[in-house]
């Protein structure tokens, strides 16, 4: 397939801004809610949206974005005019457009916006590098909880800087630069497509294996809940997590009062992202982890 992109904002040399580039796309290599993403080469993929986005004009009230809304564009170009578009938390985009051409492929994209970003390995690549599931393997709360933490500083980073909360944490939204060793500290967010800016606005969450589910719940508490049900998985398995609720996990890690502690209170919605953080913090000092 072949598609001539339009580039909007870029960092590099790679890709001038308004200027025109035919780029061929063999191979689809993943698709989510609201892109598809394509091999360029063996360094960067291009993720093209699935709908046509007005950027602005939204009420950035809502939990979940309209269908033309697109928070993710909107996200990378506030990245690209900030002070922190060199940052070691999230992936490293080299370029913004917008397809004007497209053959091959009956798929109406011309004019939707598209992502040019640096090729990444699924942290399932790094996850197949520990004997799994966690807790079976001697190093697994050590393990969980520096995953734990990564997970947390990419949210207080974007806490801080962009006042925002990612509500899409999981781990198919988490990957590491193929440039970059495997291991937890290389992580970095890819998808920022359910961001919603922090605010004090009570929301009802539906059923979502990531989210908690209730009436009038504080965003705050939204991203320490969604870190311990992948922690969880990790730890207990896929299936046990998605199976069973939340006070059936909990009885596996009972023995450890501490770190059970640290999961039942983030499931209890008591902790936002850095009590959570202070938590881990302790526990790892207390029982001599590595962090
Ligand atoms: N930079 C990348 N390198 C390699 N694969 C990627 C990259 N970005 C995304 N993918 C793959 O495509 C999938 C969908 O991308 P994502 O940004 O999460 O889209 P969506 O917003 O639609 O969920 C990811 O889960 C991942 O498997
Ligand atoms: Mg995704």
């Amino acid at each position: 397939m072949e598609i001539i992109v339009y580039v909007l904002y870029s960092i590099g040399n790679n890709f001038k801004i308004n200027h025109y580039y035919k780029i061929n796309i063999p191979k689809k290599i993943g698709e989510g809610t609201y892109g598809y993403v394509y091999s360029i080469n063996k360094d960067l993929v291009i993720k093209i949206f699935k709908n046509y986005s007005e950027l602005y004009e939204n009420d950035e009230t809502n939990l979940l974005p309209k269908k033309n809304e697109n928070r993710e564009v909107k996200f990378f170009i506030d990245l690209l005019n900030s002070k922190y578009k060199n940052n070691h938390h999230l992936i490293n985009i080299n370029a913004i457009g917008i397809i004007k051409y497209i053959n091959g492929n009956n798929l109406k994209l011309v004019n939707n916006y598209c992502l040019i970003l640096p090729k990444c390995n699924s942290v399932t690549n790094l996850i197949n590098l520990w004997k799994m599931p966690l807790i079976n393997n001697k190093d697994g709360k050590e393990i969980v909880l520096n995953f734990m933490k990564r997970l947390i500083e990419i949210e207080l980073f974007l806490n801080k800087n962009f006042n925002i909360t990612n509500l899409d944490i999981k781990l198919n939204n988490y990957m590491i630069q193929k440039s970059k060793k495997l291991n937890i500290d290389n992580i970095l967010a890819i998808d920022f497509g359910l961001v919603i800016q922090n605010n004090n606005i009570k929301y009802d969450f539906k059923k979502y294996y990531i989210w908690p589910c209730g009436q009038d719940i504080n965003i705050k508490y939204v991203s320490p809940y969604s870190i311990c049900i992948n922690a969880l998985i990790l730890f207990l398995g896929e299936n046990k997590v998605k199976n069973n609720d939340n006070i059936y996990n909990l009885n596996y890690l009972k023995k450890d009062k501490d770190f059970y502690n640290i999961f039942n209170q983030s499931l209890s919605l008591k902790l936002n992202c850095e009590n959570l953080q202070k938590l881990i913090h302790e526990y790892m000092k207390k029982n001599k982890f590595k962090h």
